[in-house]
């Protein structure tokens, strides 16, 4: 078989066999296929997109690139979720430890982040001396005692993926419905877990800017993981906003301690409790939705998932006093507000524009080697649908200094659009696919 066949085979529309996708993907994971000459094939693949067999083919070959985790040693339901990403997204620090405190098991694997703001390791960092470092025993031992564990993806994990996101993200070739689907899917499918929920994200902040593209992508990935043996379903959620009221990997740590405590009622919690209740379901733990519904919001006011996330932080070496004081996590020394001048409606507002202010303030990574400040960010008072008065306050911004939180600010006011007319409601789950 030759690269440069299956090259013009895909450029001039036709389908690949699934001996053909494991060719591709084995020689490129072995450094056999050049750069080049895959990225030729991205290409061609952005023009003419994946059919489904091809997106099952490609699933399973990168999956199979390297090391599969077995949770055999993992006794009950093992499950997993992961996000299409988002602005403020802090929902693996308040749902793993919900789950848990349900008798859930979760072996996760999370990134740190590029761009924006942190990955969920950034965040949990934000616990003085909190690692994702353990052997692989420790890990398990984890999951089995505390209920969950989250470590770093290693490198044994879907080689292919990394080889290829990192080329995709250069050659202008993410955006393929089947180079997405395969990508996530082949990362969970090596994970190990039977029960998978995704969260698939549309609007300003996300990959998917349209419903339709998001509810298009959540089911292929729903079929993929349900022909791989996995039970799978994915919640489609607004992200036309961020989720949440903080942004950046301290204070989002923070707002997730506030939800676990049951101080907090807002779109972060209703998400938790979606993809919960999905798990719950899928994994036989409750009999309906209504039942999961009340087993995860009984975690809460019974201070079992604080309970849980003390735990969580405690067995991954972290300071777990912080869960019950979070003035003990990182603090900006400047806090600075930004108020709005004028009245009326927070008519629109910029997700993505707003996560580049915490990262402008240091909360992320602009390349791959900028170190995180943990304590940045911006706290949001006013969100799309609010009412807000001139002079109002709008945000507060957490800056190393006031010169950059006043060079934030005027990034910030930019992100929001305020109009006379209120803007109509838009629900923020759109929709489930099982
Ligand atoms: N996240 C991934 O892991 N892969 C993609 O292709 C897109 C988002």
């Amino acid at each position: 078989m030759l690269m440069t066949e299956l090259i013009a085979k895909k450029r001039d529309g036709g389908v690949l066999s699934e001996e053909e996708i494991r060719f591709m993907i084995d020689g490129y994971t072995r450094g056999e296929i050049p750069d080049y000459q895959m990225s030729a094939m991205l290409m061609a693949m952005y023009f003419r997109g994946l059919d489904h067999d091809e997106t099952v083919a490609m699933t399973m070959a990168m999956m199979h690139s390297g090391d599969t985790i077995d949770l055999s040693a993992v006794t009950g339901v093992k499950a997993d979720k992961h996000s299409t990403g988002g602005v403020g997204d802090k929902t693996s620090l308040v749902l793993c430890p919900m789950l848990a405190a349900c008798g859930v098991k979760m072996a996760k694997m999370s990134g740190r982040g590029l761009g924006h703001t942190g990955g969920t390791i950034d965040k949990l960092e934000s616990f003085p001396g909190f690692s994702c470092d353990m052997t692989t025993e420790r890990f398990f031992e984890n999951v089995n005692t505390v209920g969950f564990a989250i470590a770093a993806q290693t490198a044994e994990i879907d080689p292919a993926d990394k080889k290829l996101y990192a080329l995709r993200d250069v050659t202008g070739t993410v955006a393929v419905r089947g180079l997405i689907v395969s990508s996530i899917m082949s990362k969970k499918l090596a994970a190990g877990a039977d029960t998978i929920v995704l969260d698939v994200k549309c609007g300003s902040g996300s990959f998917m800017k349209t419903e339709e593209e998001a509810r298009l992508l959540a089911q292929e990935m729903v079929e993929v993981g349900n022909a791989a043996g996995r039970k799978t379903a994915a919640v489609i959620t607004d992200m036309d906003k961020p989720l949440g009221n903080a942004v950046g990997n301290a204070l989002e740590v923070r707002e997730a301690i506030s939800a676990l405590k049951g101080e907090y009622a807002g779109d972060l919690l209703e998400l938790c409790i979606s993809i919960g209740s999905n798990i719950l379901l899928q994994g036989g733990i409750a009999g309906s939705e209504a039942e999961a519904r009340t087993m995860l919001r009984h975690t809460i006011e019974d201070g079992s998932a604080l309970r849980k996330l003390a735990e969580f932080v405690d067995a991954q070496g972290g300071d777990s006093a912080a869960v019950y004081d979070p003035s003990l996590l990182p603090t900006a020394p400047v806090q600075y507000d930004v108020c709005s001048d004028v009245s009326g409606y927070v008519n629109r507002m910029n997700a993505e524009g707003i996560g580049l202010v915490s990262l402008h303030l240091g909360g992320g990574r602009a390349t791959k080697e900028s170190v995180i400040d943990p304590a940045v960010g911006v706290v949001l008072d006013k969100k799309a649908g609010d009412r807000v008065a001139c002079g109002e306050r709008l945000a507060v911004i957490h800056a190393a200094s006031e010169e950059k939180a006043a060079e934030a600010a005027k990034l910030l006011r930019a992100c929001y659009v305020i109009t006379d007319e209120a803007p109509a409601d838009v629900p923020f789950i759109k929709g489930v696919v099982r």
